[in-house]
C-alpha cells in the first residue's frame, strides 16, 4: 500500500493538485487545510472526499470557529488579514467538516501502528516542534505507535525515536525551510519518502491578486510563495532552532527492508 501524507495546505489548490497527481492507495492529511492561501474551497472538499483520515490544524479550529487574531507582523499578521476571507470562501458545510475534525487519529495499516496529531500528542494543535529526539520522547511515552505523522512547523522530516518513526510531511502550500516547492511523504512498505514537486505558483499568484486587497499581505505572501527574503530572514532568526547538520540527518530516508502490500483499516484507539 502506497500512503500520501500531506499537510499545511493552507488553500493553495494549485499546490494540492500537483501533489496529488501523485500516485496512491490512501491518502491521510495532518492538517491545516485553510488560512494564508486564496483557495480554500477547493483545497477542504479534495480532503473531505479524498482523505481517509484527517486531523484539526490551528489554523482549521481558527477558521471553524470564527477566532479573530491581532497580528501586527509576520504569520499572525498574515492570518489576521487573511482569516476574515478564508471565512467568506467557505460554505457553512465546509466550516462544519472543519469544526468536526478530530485532534487525533489513530489507524492501522500493514499491521502498523499509526498515530496522526497536527502538532504533538501533548499539545495537538499548538506545540512547535523540532525534529529533537529529547524532544519527542517524554511526549512518545505510552502511545505504543509505529509512525506518528504530525506537521504545523512546514519542516519536512524523519526522526525514529524509541522505535517509533515520526514523520512530518512539510507543507504542501506554504513552504517556510527555502524550498518553495510543495513538500509531502510517501510510506510504502517499510519505506519512508519526503517529496517535493514544483507546481504553478503563477495560479496562486493570480488568485492572491484578486483576492487579497491587503498591499502588504499580497507582497509577504507572493515572497513567502517564491521562497524569497522574507523565508530567508524568518529562517535567519532561527525559528527552526535545529543546526543544518542535525537537519540532515533527521531527513535521511529509511532503508527499504519490506515491499509487502497492505489494507488500511480503522483501528480502537484504547
Ligand atoms: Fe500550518
Amino acid at each position: 500500500m502506497r500512503l500520501l501524507v500531506v499537510g499545511d495546505i493552507h488553500g493553495n489548490w494549485a499546490a494540492l493538485e500537483a501533489v496529488v497527481t501523485e500516485p496512491f492507495d490512501a491518502c491521510v492529511c495532518v492538517g491545516d487545510l485553510v488560512d494564508y492561501g486564496p483557495e480554500p474551497g477547493p483545497c477542504v472538499d479534495w480532503i473531505r472526499e479524498n482523505a481517509l483520515y484527517c486531523v484539526r490544524g490551528n489554523h482549521d479550529h481558527g477558521v471553524a470557529q470564527e477566532v479573530v487574531v491581532q497580528g501586527v507582523s509576520g504569520f499572525r499578521y498574515l492570518t489576521a488579514v487573511t482569516r476574515p476571507l478564508t471565512i467568506a470562501a467557505l460554505s457553512g458545510q465546509q466550516r462544519r467538516y472543519l469544526a468536526d475534525l478530530p485532534t487525533w487519529q489513530m489507524f492501522k495499516a500493514g499491521g502498523k501502528r499509526y498515530m496522526l496529531v497536527h502538532a504533538t500528542p501533548r499539545d495537538p494543535m499548538d506545540e512547535y516542534a523540532q525534529p529533537d529526539p529529547q524532544f519527542w520522547e517524554p511526549r512518545l511515552r505510552g502511545l505504543e505507535v509505529d509512525y506518528l505523522l504530525v506537521g504545523h512547523t512546514h519542516q519536512p522530516y524523519i526522526l525514529q525515536v524509541n522505535g517509533t518513526t515520526i514523520i512530518n510531511p512539510g507543507s504542501v502550500g506554504l513552504s517556510r525551510d527555502g524550498d518553495p516547492r510543495a513538500s509531502y511523504a510517501i510510506i510504502e512498505g517499510e519505506t519512508v519518502e519526503l517529496r517535493r514537486v514544483e507546481y504553478p505558483v503563477g495560479i496562486t499568484l493570480t488568485g492572491l491578486e484578486a483576492r487579497v486587497a491587503d498591499r502588504t499581505a499580497r507582497a509577504m505572501l507572493t515572497d513567502i510563495y517564491q521562497g524569497g527574503p522574507y523565508v530567508q530572514k524568518w529562517r535567519a532568526q532561527g525559528r527552526y532552532g535545529v543546526s543544518a547538520a542535525a537537519a540532515a540527518g533527521a531527513l535521511e530516508p529509511l532503508a527499504n527492508t519490506n515491499g509487502k502490500t497492505s489494507t488500511v483499516t480503522p483501528s480502537k484507539t484504547d
